[in-house]
């Protein structure tokens, strides 16, 4: 009931649904371009280097990580270095092993397979892609029943990129199967500040760099999230001001979206309160604590509590999820069992 009534919220880490052509616009093409992960950068460079000139297929690479950070931008990316097409799909998007082997007995030799969301792949789906990324082969059955007859192709060689929110939920033959595997994490302030002034640029608006700061500051690490508030607030400033976007339109058009100085919103502090007045500040399991919010669980653990956890608010135990000092002290609250807690040094 309640998410349909929900306003779209500004920091949600998932994109929305009209961002698509803003987001095309602003995503990197080349490794160069790509701010930060600097670790999946430099093994990139690398790997695509040595594979380009050994004239061979890249080997298949996994991208684990939160919304926004940067997974489908980094497959294309891959595809763009290697000078590859590619195709883009979803684990939801590939229902039957005949869908998956349609898909691979059309590809060119070298060519990125995008696999957004590959933990939702099904079993069968998963039987099919192993041999496919292992021997590039791929068991095809004709007919039915007691005249069934299979047949093994060899398909051209191929690059899987697979991507997923949810480590946790990956078979593990199927993460056996990838050569290169990286956790995206969550970008520092002066890499959203890096990548907000790029886009300014690319959008072409004046920004004063104190609101460079603020707006990295407010984008909990994710550049989707700097991106969609610096459209916003350019909007502000085109209305409001005189189009160029200064700290004070900055700090007015973020309090007029309901962002914190955190980043924080009012699902995130609704999740806090919740852990902390109606359940002691836990351990609260999951399933508990979504409920009492009307929430599902599945968008709590994606989208809301990375940030949380990397702010130090939550903490998951066995247990179930637990407050820490510091989210009292965010919220104001008094913490059991803690004195006064001198206010977070981000908060400032
Ligand atoms: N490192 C980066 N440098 C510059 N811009 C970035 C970077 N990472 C992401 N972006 C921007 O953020 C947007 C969102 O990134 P992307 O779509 O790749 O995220 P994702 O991890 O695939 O998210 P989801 O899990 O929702 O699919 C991109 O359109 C791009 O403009
Ligand atoms: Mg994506």
């Amino acid at each position: 009931m309640s998410h349909h009534t929900t306003p779209t919220r500004v920091v949600d880490p998932a994109r929305h649904r009209e961002e698509v052509e803003s987001e095309a616009s602003l995503r990197p093409k080349r490794l160069t371009e790509f701010i930060g992960q600097q670790q999946l950068k430099e093994n990139l460079s690398i790997f695509i280097q040595a594979a380009r000139a050994r004239g061979e297929s890249l080997d298949h690479v996994l991208l684990f990580g939160p919304p926004g950070l940067g997974k489908t931008t980094i497959a294309t990316i891959i595809a763009n270095e290697m000078g590859v097409p590619i195709h883009i799909t979803s684990g939801p998007a590939i229902e039957r092993p005949g869908d998956l082997a349609a898909i691979l007995t059309s590809m060119e030799a070298g060519q990125v397979l995008f696999i957004d969301e590959i933990h939702r792949l099904s079993r069968a789906v998963e039987e099919v892609l192993y041999p496919a990324m292992e021997d590039f082969q791929i068991d095809i059955v004709l007919g039915k029943g007691a005249g069934a007859r299979s047949l093994r192709l060899d398909l051209p060689p191929f690059t899987v990129v697979g991507a997923t929110t949810r480590a946790g939920l990956l078979t593990s033959p199927l993460r056996d199967r990838f050569g290169i595997v990286h956790y995206f994490q969550f970008y520092t302030p002066e890499e959203l500040a890096q990548i907000i002034r790029r886009s300014a640029r690319i959008l072409q608006v004046a920004i004063e760099e104190p609101a460079v700061q603020e707006i990295a500051m407010r984008s909990r690490g994710t550049p989707r999230i700097a991106n969609r508030l610096l459209r916003r607030i350019r909007d502000f400033a085109q209305v409001l001001g005189e189009g160029k976007i200064t700290l004070e339109i900055t700090q007015d058009a973020l309090q007029r979206l309901g962002v914190d100085p955190l980043g924080l919103d009012e699902m995130d502090i609704k999740i806090l309160r919740t852990l902390i007045e109606k359940f002691g500040g836990g351990p609260v399991g999951l399933e508990t604590l979504a409920a009492s919010i009307q929430e599902d669980a599945g968008t709590i653990e994606d989208m809301y509590e990375p940030f949380l956890m990397q702010l130090g608010f939550i903490q998951r135990t066995p247990r179930g999820r637990l407050a820490t000092p510091q989210a009292y002290a965010h919220l104001g609250i008094p913490c059991p069992g803690v004195s006064l807690q001198p206010r977070l040094e981000m908060d400032t």
